[in-house]
């Protein structure tokens, strides 16, 4: 049995923290060595000043109403086209962006280290089965995009998978097992990214799910930008001449993989950072929104609205929060090196959440009351740090359809639905118009949009295989 290492007693004494080696005698040497290196991950200096400051509620309450009465609806949106002058402009900025992907100047970052626990699956999101016939897996899905895209444009396009502790070797295995969909496991990297941990909402004491383990969790998508530069992944990115990243979340199967149009009007106009946005549906939906305050575009995120703030109008009767955050951005690769520097380290979130841990005895207790505080950075906070920031709106019925809930909106069952109404569309427009009802699943592989589909259907035969591809990974 080791006795504890130099510096770690006193430096969980300066901070309250010492009930964290309360079981060390009773731990094994690995045991021990592994309880070291999560208390050495943690900066408990920063946890203790958030903590603290998250307590002096007023100021933060304050200063978030501020916001929300400060916010306007955002003054610059690129809509979606409504005009044939209109429709040109996005087909040129498609073009554009078809050539950038040609040139090798995109690779794509997906965000995959949550938990997912609002899904209720047991595994890293990627793996749900969401085909609405092959039952292909979201990452399935997000791969035969990559690789379409690819055989279209013709130009490398290296993938960054976000994981997380949680996350991460059940991933690695999900790809090995499926042999990448066919992509060059080259050009795919799984970067972690890091943890927080959890504390008593009362005391800040950190709390612990083992006598050998904190209570660490991921440390929000706004991880990214520190975990892509320590795995070294910017500068790689950087040296194979990459310029942009095309990011979006490992929950939405109809996302417009790399899209040419997104990626060309982020060229076009020298944006650091651009966010697709759709209309809300009710002032009410989950989805943070793009806003103005001052001379800044920023999200507000749902949980800071209450429902009067999230139904406001402006003085033409449109809603203020109307433009909803798809999750799907540009980032050029110079912003997000700017971001790295200086520390990179985007503002801290306290959530209050129910944590399950151990007591003072070591029982289980699962909580049923919100008991702790977990710490989360948002990547989104990048947008009042932009000093080109350009917002576009989407198509939401095309490409915004997330898995999210069990049941209810933005469930499974919705998004196979949309999937399906997808398909049936495209075969539409190449003739075949199929019952309402019908279930349809069209592989990325065999159609990216509707003109192709169109083109693959010459001879106007249509079966099964054909359109899901190859068969289903379960
Ligand atoms: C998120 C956005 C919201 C947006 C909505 C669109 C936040 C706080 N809010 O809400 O503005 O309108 O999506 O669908 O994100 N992730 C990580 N690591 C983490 C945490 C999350 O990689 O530590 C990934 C998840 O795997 C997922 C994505 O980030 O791909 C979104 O996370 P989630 O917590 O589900 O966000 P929402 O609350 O749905």
């Amino acid at each position: 049995m080791k006795t504890t290492p130099p510096g770690v007693a006193t430096k969980l004494a300066e901070y309250r923290q010492e009930h964290l080696l309360q079981w060390w005698d009773e731990l094994s040497g690995e045991q021990q060595e592994s309880l070291v290196a999560q208390i050495d991950s943690v900066d408990f200096e920063m946890i203790r000043r958030v903590w603290q400051e998250s307590k002096i509620s007023s100021t933060a309450a304050d200063s978030e109403v501020n916001r929300v009465d400060q916010a306007a609806a955002p003054k610059s949106v690129v809509l979606q086209p409504a005009s044939e002058t209109e429709e040109a402009q996005w087909e040129q900025a498609a073009e554009v962006g078809a050539q950038r992907l040609a040139d090798g100047k995109v690779a794509v970052i997906t965000v995959a280290g949550g938990q997912g626990s609002r899904l209720g699956f047991a595994h890293p999101k990627g793996m749900f089965p969401i085909g609405p016939i092959s039952n292909r897996s979201l990452f399935q899905v997000f791969a035969e995009q990559i690789l379409a895209r690819k055989r279209r444009h013709g130009g490398d396009i290296p993938w960054l998978i976000m994981t997380s502790a949680a996350t991460h070797s059940e991933t690695i295995d999900f790809f090995e097992q499926h042999d990448f969909w066919g992509l060059d496991r080259e050009t795919v990297a799984f970067f972690q990214q890091g943890s927080m941990p959890a504390v008593d909402a009362s005391s800040g004491r950190v709390l612990m799910s083992a006598p050998d383990a904190l209570c660490l969790s991921p440390d929000g998508h706004g991880g990214l930008v520190m975990a892509l530069k320590s795995s070294g992944l910017l500068d790689r990115m950087a040296s194979a001449g990459v310029e942009d990243f095309f990011y979006h979340q490992v929950d939405n199967p109809t996302v417009i993989m790399c899209d040419p149009a997104l990626i060309g009007l982020h060229a076009q106009n020298n944006s650091q950072l651009t966010t697709c946005v759709v209309n809300k549906l009710r002032p009410t939906e989950r989805m943070g929104v793009l806003v103005d305050i001052s001379d800044h575009v920023e999200i507000i995120e749902y949980s800071e609205l209450n429902e009067e703030q999230a139904a406001r109008e402006d003085a033409s009767g449109q809603w203020i929060f109307w433009a909803g955050n798809t999750a799907i951005h540009a980032f050029s690769l110079a912003f997000l090196e700017q971001l790295t520097s200086g520390g990179g380290q985007l503002v801290l979130h306290v959530a209050e959440k129910a944590v399950d841990h151990i007591d003072v005895t070591g029982n289980l207790i699962e909580p049923s009351e919100l008991n702790a505080n977990k710490f989360e950075r948002f990547i989104f906070d990048a947008l009042p740090l932009a000093t080109s920031a350009l917002i576009v709106e989407g198509n939401r019925e095309r490409e915004f359809n997330p898995v999210k809930n069990a049941q209810g909106n933005d469930s499974p069952l919705t998004s196979r639905e949309a999937l399906s109404r997808i398909g049936r569309e495209w075969l539409s427009s190449a003739g075949h118009t199929l019952q309402e009802t019908a279930s349809v699943e069209i592989s990325p592989l065999t159609a990216l949009d509707a003109d192709e589909l169109v083109g693959s259907l010459k001879d106007g035969r249509i079966t099964v295989n054909s359109l899901t591809g190859p068969p289903a990974a379960t």
